[in-house]
């Protein structure tokens, strides 16, 4: 087992997208941003008539989801997820799809599609995915599943010094009120709740550096490997 698949699951907000590509870019990993497809399906929603009087109209998502076409290709080494051709990496992050994507991926056929394609990106090797369910149901298997939590207030701090450092800037308690809303809607759905699997390792980082935590997930994951080959 050289190549394996590492499943970073857990809270919104955590730093999962920061330590998978982290870890991606360490070993030689594809990174796959899975949070980022359900939000590009939330901005087809958006921009399809789909959300009327805030709230998403599934069966009118679910008729057209055939004609969501997602795809990332990567600009100076990082994967961007573009939909229907054109990059949304930036335009997934604010507006409303933030206020809408929990709603979005409580969806069945939105999650049996995203699944699926999930999957099929994973087919050629070492694979860094993070999101809510990948341990769970899209890679019950993987060789190594993460289960990331840090406090709430170094979630909304995070979320607060993302969105700045893009020019957006937004109040913490409006950070804070949307946090607690997809906490909640992620936790509670029918369709793939976010769980940690009963095999996945927790990961607190609410005092880890960028540096630090990257290291205890190298040391796992040599630990894992030479385990493997010995
Ligand atoms: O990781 P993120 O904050 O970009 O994810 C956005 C939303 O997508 C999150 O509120 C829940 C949903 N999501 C999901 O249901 N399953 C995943 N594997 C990834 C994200």
């Amino acid at each position: 087992m050289s190549e394996i698949i590492i499943a970073i699951d857990g809270y919104s907000a955590c730093g999962k997208s920061t330590l998978a590509k982290q870890v991606a870019e360490h070993f030689g990993y594809l990174f796959i941003d899975s949070g980022a497809m359900y939000r590009a399906v939330t901005l087809f929603a958006l921009q399809n008539g789909c959300v009327i009087d805030g709230k998403v109209n599934e069966k009118a998502l679910v008729e057209c989801l055939s004609d969501v076409h997602l795809e990332f290709k990567k600009e100076a080494g990082i994967p961007r997820i573009h939909l229907n051709g054109l990059d949304v990496e930036d335009e997934i992050r604010k507006g409303q799809v933030p206020n809408f994507v929990s709603q979005v991926s409580a969806i069945k056929e939105v999650r049996e599609k995203l699944v699926n394609e999930q999957r099929a990106m994973a087919t050629l090797g070492g694979v860094v995915m993070d999101g809510r369910d990948i341990g769970t149901v899209v890679f019950p298997n993987a060789a190594l599943k993460i289960f990331v939590t840090a406090s709430l207030e170094i979630r909304i701090e995070r979320r607060f010094q993302e969105l700045k450092a893009k020019g957006i800037v937004v109040e913490k308690s409006e950070i804070a009120k949307n946090l607690n809303e997809r906490d909640y809607i992620d936790t509670t759905r029918i369709e793939s709740p976010l769980r940690q699997a009963p095999d996945a390792i927790i990961l607190d980082n609410t005092q880890l550096t960028k540096e630090e935590q990257l290291n205890w997930v190298v040391t796992h994951v040599k630990s894992l490997l030479n385990k493997n080959l010995s």
